[in-house]
């Protein structure tokens, strides 16, 4: 039997969690995280536990700002980049769900007004990112004062991936194999990789119709090649720790193109199929394969969609560029 939200909350917060609004309006920034080895499977549904560790990193000044403040009336107000999001959305009944585990009673609403700073059909994780910011809010708010590992654990509540989220540069989030996932946190990987850069390339804008979380539940029920994914998780994770401590890019760059096709691969093999791909996704691939076999160093990842994300560093920016004019580079370390 699962533990419920609202006891996990309670071990990690203890007496803070009957806290008072501390202030009348709060404020926070959470980056966007791209994992370069992906959280793909769950151990627990409810408390978001993953059967694998997994490893981002997190794109600087590119993320989710959210303000939080509480008020009263029917519903949660919530605004997305200045519009608002009908209290029946599947988007805005996911975080009021989220938010009824901190309602000092019942009858509080709260109203978010959430601001990515990067396209939300860039079919990028923002969820992640608005799920850590909302609860760094949080914190602030109530005035917890929690610690990271305290914010991660909350923010992993949210979303899955909301947890590596709360840090910045390269994280690793543990899986950890404690039932009430006190041990399923993420921790940032001192290192500093100035040189690195992600592109981002939009194949598609549109909303994607399988979620990650559905989409992840379905290959883990019907593939048979799931069974895998753990072993190459844990060489990919080794691979990944040695490429970033020995900044060796080509190990960096293959393991995550690897890691994300290997997803992928799982995911073909459900029944029924689950492909995320279209044809410009296939096509922008092969132009990645292609700048490699000009002697250019880029490789790419994915996740549950169609876009790519692009790794190279900052001498081949321009040839890159050449190749996909459309793309929006980011300097995760900031500029050197
Ligand atoms: O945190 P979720 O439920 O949005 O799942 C994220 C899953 C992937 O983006 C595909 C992989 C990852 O590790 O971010």
């Amino acid at each position: 039997m699962s533990l419920s939200k609202q006891e996990v909350v309670s071990l990690i917060l203890g007496e803070r969690r009957s806290n008072s609004a501390a202030q009348l309006e709060a404020e926070a920034f959470s980056p966007v995280n791209i994992a370069l080895c992906k959280y793909w499977g769950k151990r627990d549904e409810v408390l978001n536990l993953p059967v694998t560790s997994s490893l981002s990193i997190s794109l600087g000044q590119k993320g989710s700002r959210v303000r939080l403040s509480t008020g009263s009336g029917l519903a949660d107000t919530i605004f997305l980049n200045d519009e608002p999001l009908p209290p029946e959305s599947p988007f805005a009944r996911r975080l009021s769900d989220f938010l009824d585990v901190f309602r000092p009673d019942p009858s509080v609403r709260f109203r978010v007004v959430a601001h990515n700073n990067i396209p939300t059909a860039a079919g990028l994780a923002s969820s992640a990112s608005g799920f850590a910011a909302l609860v760094l809010a949080l914190n602030q708010l109530f005035d917890w004062r929690a610690e990271k590992r305290e914010l991660s654990l909350l923010a992993r509540l949210g979303s899955g991936s909301a947890c590596r989220s709360v840090f910045d540069g390269f994280v690793q989030w543990n899986a950890g194999n404690r039932p009430d996932g006190m041990d399923s946190f993420a921790e940032p990987i001192p290192a500093i990789w100035k040189e690195l850069r992600v592109g981002l390339i939009v194949v598609s804008g549109e909303t994607k119709s399988v979620s990650s979380r559905a989409g992840m539940k379905h290959t883990q029920e019907t593939s048979p090649l799931y069974a895998a994914w753990p072993g190459k998780v844990a060489q990919d994770l080794n691979a990944l720790h040695r490429a970033i401590a020995n900044r060796d890019f080509e190990l960096l760059g293959r393991t995550a193109e690897s890691n994300a096709l290997a997803m992928h691969a799982t995911m073909m093999a459900a029944w029924p199929p689950l492909v995320y791909w279209q044809p410009e996704s296939l096509a922008a691939m092969r132009q990645v394969h292609a700048l490699r076999e000009q002697r250019v160093p880029v490789y790419f990842t994915m996740d549950a969609g169609p876009n790519l994300k692009l790794l190279f560093l900052d001498k081949d920016e321009k040839s890159v560029r050449l190749a996909f004019p459309q793309m929006e580079v980011i300097a995760p370390f900031g500029s050197p």
